[in-house]
Parts: C-alpha cells; structure tokens; sequence
C-alpha cells in the first residue's frame, strides 16, 4: 500500500524534498534541469538529473516567444503532464507562470492544478518580500514551493531587461533579507538566477534549504539550466553561464550525462560561467 516505503528500499529511490535537504547538509551538489517533453524527460531523468523543472522557458524554447510572459496555468500543466509520465526517479517542479499567484487563494487553485492535473510535486514562483504571504498560504496546505530570486524574467519589462542582479550592496542585502523571509514562510528551495559567485556563496551558507543557481557561482547547492541550451539546440546569442556540453558528446543523452558528472564533481560552472 505504501509505495514510498517500497522505494526507500531502491538503490536510486525517487528524490523528494528530504534527500534535497539531506544532499545540501552533506554537500553533494544537486543536479537540475528543465525538460518540457516525456522523450527529454526520460533521458534527463535516466541520467541521474535529481530534480527537473517544467519552467516557463517552454514560453521561449518551445513557443517561441521572446519572453516567458505569455505563458499560461494550462501551458505549463500541458508540458507537465507528459514530463511526469516518464519519471522514475527525479523530483518534478513546475513553473507558476506570470500573474498566476497574484492573490493566495488564487496560488492556491493554480498550484494544485498544476499538481493534480501536470503531476507537480513543487511549484516554482518567482518573487520576494511581497510572495511571502502567497509562501505561507501554500505551505500551510502543504504545497512544496521553490521561491525564485534574482533574476526573475517575468519582470523583464519592470527591470528593463536580462541583467544580473544584487551587484550593488543594498540590493545583495534586500535579497538575502527576502530568502529568508521566504525560508521562514515555508519554502523549501530557494533559486538564484543571475547574481554575482559573492551574493549566491552568502545566501547559501545563510539558508537551511537548498539553494539552487542559474548564474549564481560555484557555492550553491546545486546548479540548473535550460535543456536545450546545453544541447546547443538555442541559437544565438547565449548567458554567460550557458556551456555547451552537446558538442563532442555524440548523443543527447550523453552530453546530459556528461552535464550532470560535471555538476556532481563541480567541475560546472567554471569561472567563466560566472558573474563578479
Ligand atoms: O523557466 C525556467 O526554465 C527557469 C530556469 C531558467 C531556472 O526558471
């Protein structure tokens, strides 16, 4: 009857929020991803990535818009879904998209959709001292929440942008005052995208809950990137903190592998994936 139990037992039991904990206490860096397909997912999970992300990157990656602004609940729910169905062993967060937690009540709805119907078993939201309540209100029903900081490309046309974050003193202070907020609000993993190797070192050795960084340095407790700018399937221009780990590889799933042994033996990012 109860599974869990059973797979405690498994050599690679599924990963949930305990073994996140459990990896930051002991410092073995966790290994992230996005992936927005069941193919993609089976290989990402296969290849011992611990948790992916349906991230509101598909709004660029996959729909190919500029931003990720245009994504809607039934869009990431849609992705969801089919990533969930080819999961074995990684822990799957999804994005709550722009202007789909504005109010608690109205997070509420949204991130148990994306539970119920796209088989989430954490939502992502991006924000800071004004998501606290939207926090609480989740994690007192027991929904697992991953607070998004730094960087937050819903904002782009606020912040007029894609820049890095907390460079200046004041603002370092604001963010690690918010993770904590946020920590204390219930939420068990805090993101940082685009903040200098400093302001990701400091953050991390503050929090109790894993912290996890996109262009946020080698001292966070675990890295994640977009699928496929790492299969070099993105063209363009690319963030600094992108590597391309497709070219050599000879197959999808090992330049995957290949990203994960990088991370595990943090050997990714190196300091030219970095900001100063
Ligand atoms: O939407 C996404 O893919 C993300 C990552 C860039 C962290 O939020």
């Amino acid at each position: 009857m109860y599974t869990q139990l059973e797979q405690r037992e498994m050599d690679s039991p599924p990963v949930n929020v305990t073994a996140l904990r459990r990896m930051k206490n002991e410092r073995e860096p966790i290994a992230c991803l996005t992936a927005y397909d069941a193919s993609f997912a089976m290989l990402v999970d296969a290849s011992g990535t611990d948790v992916i992300l349906v991230g509101d990157s598909l709004g660029m990656v996959i729909q190919g818009h500029d931003t990720t602004v245009p994504v809607t609940v039934d869009d990431v729910i849609y992705h969801s879904r089919h990533v969930a169905r080819r999961l074995r062993r990684a822990f799957l967060m999804a994005d709550m998209p722009f202007m789909s937690y504005t109010a608690p009540d109205q997070a509420l709805q949204n991130a148990v959709r994306l539970m119920q119907e796209g088989g989430a078993m954490m939502v992502k939201l991006e924000g800071g001292a004004g998501q606290v309540e939207i926090v609480r209100h989740l994690a007192r029903h027991d929904i697992p929440v991953c607070a998004h900081l730094g960087l937050k490309p819903q904002s782009v046309h606020k912040i007029g942008g894609f820049r890095v974050q907390g460079r200046e003193q004041t603002v370092a202070q604001r963010m690690l005052d918010d993770a904590r907020s946020l920590q204390e609000a219930g939420a068990d993993i805090v993101l940082l995208e685009c903040v200098p190797n400093e302001v990701g070192a400091r953050i991390t050795a503050e929090l109790e809950v894993p912290v996890i960084g996109i262009g946020a340095g080698p001292e966070v407790d675990g890295q994640i990137l977009v699928l496929y700018d790492i299969l070099e399937i993105t063209q363009g221009r690319k963030p600094r903190f992108v590597r391309d780990f497709m070219t050599g590889a000879g197959s999808p799933r090992a330049a995957i592998e290949a990203y994960v042994h990088a991370v595990k033996q943090r050997e990714y990012p190196a300091p030219e994936h970095c900001f100063s």
